[in-house]
């Protein structure tokens, strides 16, 4: 027996007709980004593993799921665990000016516990503004996720947002809630008791219900922030209610990665449990491209799982007219040249249209057309053809059918589809 092959655990195919609701998204996603000024960039998937271990030691991607490798010429290279460490590393080293807008769509590996809506090869469409530190950015930035998810018709998403402050700030609030953990070890989940010493902020992650309790009264971030931190947290509050983006503020919503500093924030969906709720996270970096061998700059950016958004789009019922909007659907029983020549005709009009192969019966070729999702069927029989004739018949509706000529076929259709 010859073994048949799976796809690898924790990935998935996605086939048509799911990847229509795909080209849509990414398409949505190009257009709003594109209509802020950002720009595509495309890195490669792998980069050299340094790359990915500046996103920090405390950061699980890291620490535990990281897909890295030894390639022929014995370089330790890793596949992107995500986005933002790609595109820095290429600003160091373009250097292009500032701020520098791009928008990426990229598969991301991590070796997780599959589940639901949780991957090995997940996907990510993502933007990023790097080399400012104006607030402003993070509000556009912030409210051009939030139009990207309304242009998909996602109505029940919350915005949490909080502020990790300054390098400095962050380091303070560390050790202080370190301390302050050591304190109440006891009355914390065992699982989460040895993040204390080595990472502390995991802590505030925990959805444990005996650590949720002990935390109750936690010190808040926000209460560390340092004068310039605190007015930065505040204009981009004043941002997001100018253009109407609702959000709350939660001080313990820390993200799992390391190299946050001023804003965090994480777009949840209504319909999902709290495993999977995360269709989109960001956050401004100060320190990353000095980590990274640049220059000290700051920037901001966003991801978001294009399947935990799909899976968001089903709760909702959003999404749900992608299909191929296949229409015109050509019948021939007559051989397969008139076919051929006329589903190209139609094409190289700008018509869609598609076939069927290999010489089946009418019955069998009406079949595949109800199949397709096509508005309307051209069928061409033995009498059709001889009259220089087709018919055209209406897949979706009850209208009746009628004849055209062959001749000006492409630009009667043209006119048909316009009509319905
Ligand atoms: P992240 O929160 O790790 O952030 O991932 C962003 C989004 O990717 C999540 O909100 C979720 O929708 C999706 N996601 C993450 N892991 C998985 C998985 N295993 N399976 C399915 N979906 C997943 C980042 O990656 C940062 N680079 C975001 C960022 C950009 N921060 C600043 N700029």
């Amino acid at each position: 027996m010859v073994e048949q092959f799976q796809a690898p655990k924790g990935t998935h195919d996605i086939l048509p007709p799911e990847s229509y609701r795909w080209v849509k998204l990414v398409a949505s996603f190009a257009q709003v980004m594109n209509r802020a000024g950002y720009g595509l960039v495309q890195s490669p998937m792998f980069e050299d593993v340094g790359v990915f271990q500046r996103l920090g030691e405390g950061t699980e991607v890291v620490r535990k799921e990281m897909y890295d490798f030894y390639d022929k010429g014995d370089r330790h290279l890793a596949l992107r665990p995500e986005g933002t460490a790609s595109v820095v590393r290429a600003f160091n080293q373009y250097q292009p000016t500032t701020p520098w807008k791009v928008w990426y769509v990229t598969p991301c590996f991590r070796y997780e516990e599959p589940q639901a809506g949780r991957f090995r090869q997940h996907h990510q469409v993502g933007a990023e503004a790097v080399g400012s530190a104006d607030p402003d950015l993070d509000v556009e930035v912030i409210a051009t996720q939030h139009d990207f998810y309304q242009s998909l018709g996602l109505s029940s998403l919350s915005l949490r947002l909080n502020s990790m402050g300054s390098a400095d700030d962050r380091r303070t609030y560390t050790e202080h809630l370190a301390g302050w953990l050591n304190q109440r070890l006891d009355d914390l989940d065992e699982a989460d008791r040895l993040n204390v010493a080595a990472h502390p902020l995991r802590v505030l992650d925990s959805k444990r219900e005996r650590t949720v309790q002990a935390t109750a009264d936690v010190p808040c971030i926000t209460d560390f922030l340092c004068a310039d931190a605190a007015e930065h947290f505040s204009r981009v509050q004043a941002g997001l209610q100018a253009l109407g983006v609702a959000y709350e503020v939660d001080t313990r919503l820390v993200r799992g990665l390391d190299y946050y500093t001023y804003s965090t924030w994480e777009f949840a969906a209504g319909g999902l449990s709290s495993a999977q709720n995360a269709v989109g996270g960001g956050g401004r970096y100060d320190g990353l491209a000095e980590s990274l061998g640049g220059k000290r700059v700051s920037g901001v950016g966003f991801g978001a799982g294009i399947e935990r958004i799909l899976l968001a789009a089903d709760a909702e019922s959003a999404l749900e007219d992608a299909s191929a909007n296949l229409d015109v659907f050509v019948v021939d029983i007559t051989g397969g040249d008139v076919g051929r020549d006329i589903t190209f005709e139609l094409r190289r009009h700008g018509i869609s249209a598609d076939r069927a192969f290999g010489g089946r019966s009418m019955k069998a070729q009406m079949k595949v057309a109800d199949r397709s999702g096509a508005r309307l069927a051209l069928l061409v029989g033995p009498d059709e053809h001889a009259q220089g004739m087709v018919t055209l018949r209406y897949l979706r509706s009850e209208a009746a059918q009628i004849s055209l000529s062959r001749v000006g076929l492409a630009q009667q259709l043209v006119a048909v589809l316009a009509q319905n």
